[in-house]
């Protein structure tokens, strides 16, 4: 049977990248899976935060995600802090992990820029914590973007190590399903400025993202803003190599009208990006209107927000105390 894990960091709202390569594989999962989507409250910290903000993030992340279509009646969603396991399996998958394959880690580097020794020692294990999350439910796939790919691969090499140093067949080797719920999405979403860099919450400039909530406006604006280059489009997929903002741009309105690049091309080829541009900014406002919608309703109600999350707490917890309890007997505790 497959049990599906995926995670969310609460910094910042949610933007179209983690939307079209991860989120919107979560909603159509949970009509076949037992889901668990957890908002990483722990790998939040790895970075300088305020407190407050940390737990407002959290909330306003719960409504984000509700408002896009997770379920909590058939989804757990939970904020990842209130299951004990997830710190304490972390800590004994931090001695399986080696050294080296943590310093093989791309994210890192990126993360802790110049300063690697003042970087905190939980960024360097972050992915082992993140390894702990998705072990620690046993789950055998993981929708992401393309961009924790080399994440889930240490997730697979701990795990394989796990079972062979104790010689066990305790963890589910889990699989990646990387990009959007069909064959149109794109497993990587890149900036509206640059489409050599992945849309990111941590780029300083707003006009480099849509984010969930921007209104009609904000984002007919930026889509008009963005980046592209002079040239018509293409006839086929294959003309968009070597042109980064048109493939992306081209890439949405795929990922948005639920078809194929080249149907698009077929509708658009010989076009220039003034023809093209409102026709994408009045699909992605489509899109996005009933989710804002939802979004402004559900943070107006963070009592029923921190109940979602703390039912969730409890379901998770039911189901991780039981597969820790497992590897600490595994690994000799005495209990
Ligand atoms: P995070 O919070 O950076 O992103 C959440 C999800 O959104 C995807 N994503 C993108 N996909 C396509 N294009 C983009 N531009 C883009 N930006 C973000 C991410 O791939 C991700 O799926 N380490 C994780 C959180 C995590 C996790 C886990 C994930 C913690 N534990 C266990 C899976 C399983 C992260 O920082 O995601």
């Amino acid at each position: 049977t497959k049990r599906v894990f995926s995670g969310i960091q609460p910094t910042g709202n949610l933007h179209l990248g983690n939307y079209l390569g991860a989120i919107r594989n979560w909603v159509t999962m949970q009509d076949e899976y037992e889901c668990i989507y957890c908002i990483v409250d722990l790998h939040a910290i790895t970075m300088p935060h305020v407190p407050a903000e940390l737990r407002a993030n959290t909330l306003e992340m719960a409504a984000a995600l509700l408002a896009s279509g997770i379920d909590p009646k058939r989804a757990i969603l939970f904020n990842q802090s209130r299951v004990r396991m997830h710190a304490e399996l972390a800590w004994i998958l931090n001695c399986t992990a080696r050294m080296g394959w943590l310093n093989r880690m791309t994210q890192f580097k990126d993360k802790s820029g110049k300063d690697k020794e003042g970087a905190s020692v939980g960024l360097f294990v972050y992915p082992v914590l993140q390894a702990a999350d998705i072990l620690g439910y046993k789950a055998t796939h993981v929708p992401v973007g393309d961009d924790q790919k080399q994440h889930l691969e240490l997730a697979r090499d701990i795990a394989t190590k796990f079972n062979t140093d104790f010689g066990v067949e305790l963890f589910p080797l889990p699989e990646p399903v990387i990009g959007g719920h069909n064959a149109a999405g794109p497993a990587r979403v890149m900036s509206l400025r640059d489409g050599t860099a992945k849309m990111s919450k941590s780029d300083p400039s707003d006009m480099s993202r849509i984010n969930l909530t921007d209104d009609a406006d904000t984002i007919a604006n930026k889509i008009k803003r963005a980046k592209t280059d002079p040239e018509p489009l293409p006839e086929t997929a294959a003309g968009l190599e070597g042109r980064p903002e048109a493939r992306n741009l081209v890439g949405l309105y795929a990922a948005l009208a639920d078809c194929s690049v080249d149907a698009v091309l077929a509708d658009y080829a010989g076009k220039g990006f003034g023809a093209f541009k409102p026709a994408l900014a009045e699909l992605m406002i489509t899109a996005l209107a009933p989710i804002n919608d939802r979004f402004v309703h559900l943070r107006a109600d963070p009592a029923y927000l921190s109940q979602v999350l703390r039912d969730g707490g409890e379901r998770a917890n039911a189901i991780a105390e039981p597969v820790l309890a497992q590897v600490q007997e595994t690994v000799g505790f005495l209990r």
